[in-house]
């Protein structure tokens, strides 16, 4: 049978900020789906990457004095530098910037305008520049974009427009029929009452700003930041800009993204692609925001918390799971350095890390060291029972995107051993405890197996200590012990 494609993305990151822990979670949650779907056995394609041109990016290096190619360059190294602290498996890390890139984004938009989608006119709105982003009225807070605090400006310039209110209602049809489908469903009433009012042309084109895609049509003009930035999503499978010619893994089958950006991409980016003759990725994500105390993690607040903070106090491993088990996927939330303490205190140091450690103490106090377990001895047991009740939970929540119900389903296995052994006592020695310890290994090594997309280092770690080795009907442990996963923070 042929593999499943599953073409997933995050969203391209500004070059104007370091890496911050929203664009780390964003990045962590898709690498977990990813390494989930290439365990499944599915043909998996990862795309990541950063924005780099348009007003804000010139802006920010003016304020640096620097120019835009070097705060370009400099910025795209170190969200590659955290991707890889972060151990995320992206095969492919998209520049805006690339020549191939630029080429396509210029053939594309040469296409559009010869159907007679892109022609000139004066374009009038709002705009606000921290999400370089067209406004409506309704869309403001006491006169501000409610995101980024800021006043809107009026543009008004003559320009080339792209026939967005063209597209509207196809893009609300498919919507509603689920073709185009918004998730968590409850994403989907605000965009179809957006939808519903009609979309107004957009202007693709800046004379002011230097820094982007020259039109190629009318050269002295560069493209409108939005339309670069989504086409990286077919660019970075090696996309010419050719309408015809679509690279294999397209469509998407998700793109993954906070609510900040949730309606361009369901807009603009769908009527692109219907303007274009592509069809539509299969899916929009939307995940929750975290908030750090109740606020919005602000430079000016004082309240960052940056990824490597995270990495230097809890390790890579830890930081993955902390940030994706504090809350729903698809839900706002809230996090705070005394949350993250405590449950990396409850979850992995006297969770995890106790357990493993206890059950190696257990093994060898009862002289197991290389032992074989036949997948028979083990079927009929409260254990598998258990182990695939579990298994089947987090398969159900990970098809769903509930990674935190997913890391949830593992920790009830967790406990489910901490019971065991309170309850009979593993501690005390006799003979029979010892086939029990035999099942609680098999049972470690599931967990570890479930692991493997959050934390693929601890997985290893856990794996390498039990020594195992799987065939048709055995399972062979050679027990090796070694130094704790998770150090507690604060000793008792
Ligand atoms: N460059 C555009 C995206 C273009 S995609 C074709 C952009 N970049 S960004 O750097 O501002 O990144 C926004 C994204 O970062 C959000 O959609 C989300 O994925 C992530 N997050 C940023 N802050 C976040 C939180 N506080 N909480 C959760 N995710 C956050 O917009």
């Amino acid at each position: 049978m042929a593999k499943k494609k599953f073409y997933i993305t995050t969203p391209i990151y500004y070059v104007n900020d370091r890496v911050h822990l929203g664009h780390a979670y964003t990045t962590i949650a898709a690498d977990v789906l990813a390494r989930y779907h290439r365990l499944k056995g599915d043909k998996v394609f990862f795309l990541t990457g950063t924005d780099e041109h348009g007003a804000k990016i010139e802006e920010a290096a003016k304020g640096l004095n620097k120019s835009p190619r070097q705060l370009c360059d400099e910025n795209s190294q170190r969200f590659k530098n955290g991707w890889q602290r972060l151990n995320i498996s992206y095969d492919n890390f998209i520049r805006t910037t690339d020549v191939n890139h630029k080429k396509a984004i210029a053939k594309a938009l040469k296409v559009l305008h010869e159907k007679g989608l892109i022609y000139k006119g004066v374009y009038k709105g709002l705009y606000c520049l921290g999400c370089e982003q067209y406004k409506t009225k309704a869309d403001l807070v006491d006169g501000k974009c409610p995101d980024h605090k800021i006043k809107p400006e009026v543009m008004e310039e003559e320009s080339y427009l792209f026939k967005l209110s063209k597209f509207g209602k196809e893009i609300e049809n498919r919507i509603k029929r689920d073709e185009f489908k918004i998730r968590p469903e409850e994403r989907k009433p605000e965009i179809l009452e957006f939808l519903k009012k009609g979309l107004k042309d957009i202007s693709i084109s800046r004379k002011k700003v230097k820094w982007g895609i020259p039109l190629p049509f009318e050269p002295e003009l560069t493209a409108y930041v939005w339309v670069d930035a989504l086409l990286n999503y077919l660019t970075g499978l090696g996309w010419q800009g050719d309408p015809r010619k679509i690279p294999e893994f397209w469509s998407a089958e998700v793109h993954l993204m906070a609510k900040d950006i949730f309606r361009v991409h369901a807009t603009i980016w769908p009527a692109l692609l219907l303007g274009l003759g592509i069809s539509l990725p299969k899916k929009l994500f939307i995940h929750g925001y975290f908030t750090i105390n109740r606020q919005k993690m602000s430079k000016s607040l004082g309240n960052v918390i940056w990824p490597e903070e995270l990495i230097e106090k809890f390790g890579v491993d830890a930081t993955r799971y902390l940030l994706l088990a504090s809350f729903p996927f698809g839900r706002d939330g809230d996090i705070s350095w005394k949350k993250l303490e405590e449950k990396y205190e409850a979850d992995l140091a006297k969770g995890l890390g106790n357990l493993v450690a206890r059950l190696l103490s257990l093994a060898d106090k009862s002289e197991i060291k290389s032992e074989v377990l036949k997948i028979e001895e083990v079927k009929n047991t409260d254990f598998q029972k258990k182990i695939d009740e579990v298994q089947e939970k987090y398969k159900k929540a990970l098809e769903e995107f509930k990674l935190n119900e997913a890391l949830a389903s593992i920790w009830e296995l967790i406990s489910f051993c901490d019971e065991y052994i309170e309850k009979n006592k593993l501690w005390e020695e006799n003979e029979s405890q010892k086939t029990s310890i035999l099942y609680l290994l098999h049972t470690i090594a599931n967990i570890a197996n479930l692991l493997k997309p959050f934390l693929p280092e601890t997985s290893e770690k856990i794996l390498k200590q039990l020594g195992l080795e799987i065939t048709e009907q055995k399972w062979i442990f050679n027990i090796k012990k070694s130094e704790s996963l998770f150090p507690r923070m604060n000793p008792e």
